[in-house]
């Protein structure tokens, strides 16, 4: 017999967004016995070489010192372990120009957690029984914002405006401030910058904007940096990361190497911090401090930030090159097709406009010919107006080899040419 659930408990076991689409994925590979799929939906970054030396010099060095035990054997602080708050606090004060201490800075089990628990400290239904917004500007932004509310009906997205460069195929998201609304009701706002799944950058006239419309409510703004330099510095346009009072700039160690270790960092107002550290106490106590005290040797040791510009970004830039030059030489001019402007992140996100079928659809025909990919419909939670865009994109994922992703889009490319022909066939 099924157990009895809550309405949070029913809530929380479900599979939202990419998950959801991952079970078939993970099927569809099983049963592939012989025939060789290119996998092009992971999130997982690639294991590079250099990235996995600074964490093995790093472990090496943490073992032999006296610090180990220290680490490993005894519970420490909820706020995250002090060297590694004080090692990002002298990074960024020094990078940026910032007057942060350790009271500003809280680690987190991964920064998926501090999601949740902003989410459900400012939004959600509030003391006098208002209903507080989660906000994000701009819709399609990062399937997991999709679980992390308790009362899911305060989760609101906003549709974008396209900037579309017809002639190159190419096309960017841009927030529309003629529709965002902050008021009273708003009790946080959230989006990813670079972007998961589109690789967009937001202006940093685009971000004040949205700050400066959050502070006249006192509406902190989480920027999800998860992409974002100093490290893991998956810029692909020059962007700096954005403080101030009411912005809780969020960090991830996950694409710089440490996914498995479960690293995320908040910074910002005591006031805000505070609140975040509190929840986690009662959720989990700490975040593993073995990564922790990783992660600091390699951000005083300054590796961390040199292994990001110099080995992560390219590596990751070059993929969207190889992606990019070969949709343009293999996708039929005619069609419309658009790919977003490549500023970041470890994806490349494709608009087929008029699609005649389904993004999901267009799934199962790519499978067919040995290609996997995300279907874009995955990446809009929150938004709840229907709008045919968002069954015509796909989200690429740039860690397959150069060949892979070279032999993958020429295969999209015939795939997409067929479908758009049967349909002025069948028309
Ligand atoms: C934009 C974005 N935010 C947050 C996360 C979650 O990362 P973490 O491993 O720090 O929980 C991801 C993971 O892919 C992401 O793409």
């Amino acid at each position: 017999m099924n157990p009895a659930l809550t309405k949070i408990g029913a809530q929380m076991s479900n599979l939202t967004g990419v998950r959801a689409i991952m079970k078939d994925i993970v099927e569809t590979l099983q049963a592939s016995q012989g025939q060789e799929l290119i996998n092009l939906s992971a999130g997982n970054p690639l294991i590079l070489p250099e990235v996995e030396q600074l964490w093995r010099d790093a472990t090496a060095e943490l073992l032999a010192s006296a610090e180990y035990g220290e680490v490993v054997c005894r519970y420490g602080a909820s706020q995250g372990y002090a060297p590694l708050i004080e090692a990002i606090a002298n990074d960024f004060n020094k990078r940026y120009g910032l007057n942060l201490t350790s009271r500003n800075i809280l680690i987190t089990p991964g920064s998926q957690s501090l999601y949740f628990y902003a989410a459900n400290s400012f939004g959600g239904s509030a003391s006098n029984g208002e209903l507080r917004q989660i906000v994000l500007p701009l819709s399609p932004d990062y399937t997991g914002y999709g679980g992390v509310c308790l009362q899911p009906e305060a989760l609101i997205a906003y549709k974008p405006t396209l900037d579309i460069d017809a002639a190159n195929h190419k096309f960017k998201y841009r927030p529309d401030f003629s529709q965002l609304a902050v008021s009273e009701q708003t009790g946080c706002i959230i989006f990813s910058r670079p972007c998961n799944p589109t690789g967009n950058v937001l202006t940093a006239d685009e971000v004040n904007k949205i700050a400066a419309l959050a502070a006249n409510y006192n509406v902190p703004v989480l920027i999800d940096s998860a992409y974002a330099p100093p490290f893991p510095a998956l810029n692909f346009t020059e962007m700096q990361p954005i403080f101030g009072d009411n912005i809780i700039h969020c960090m991830s160690l996950s694409k710089a190497g440490l996914p498995g270790e479960r690293i995320g960092v908040a910074i910002g107002d005591e006031k805000f911090i505070q609140v975040l550290e509190c929840f986690q106490t009662n959720l989990c106590i700490h975040a593993s401090r073995y990564g922790q005290a990783i992660a600091s040797r390699a951000i005083n040791s300054g590796k961390l930030g040199e292994i990001a510009t110099q080995v992560i970004r390219p590596f990751y830039q070059n993929k969207f090159a190889v992606l990019e030059t070969t949709l343009d030489a293999a996708m039929p001019k005619d069609l419309p097709w658009f790919l977003h402007r490549g500023e970041g992140a470890i994806f490349a996100w494709l608009w087929l406009k008029d699609l005649p079928i389904t993004d999901w659809e267009f799934y199962q025909e790519l499978k067919k010919v040995g290609v996997i990919v995300v279907p874009g419909s995955t990446f809009f939670p929150g938004l709840q107006e229907e709008w045919s865009h968002k069954h015509q994109c796909l989200r690429i994922s740039l860690t397959g080899s150069d060949a892979e992703i070279v032999a993958a889009m020429q295969r999209l490319a015939k795939v997409a040419e067929q479908v758009y022909q049967r349909a002025v066939v069948s028309a």
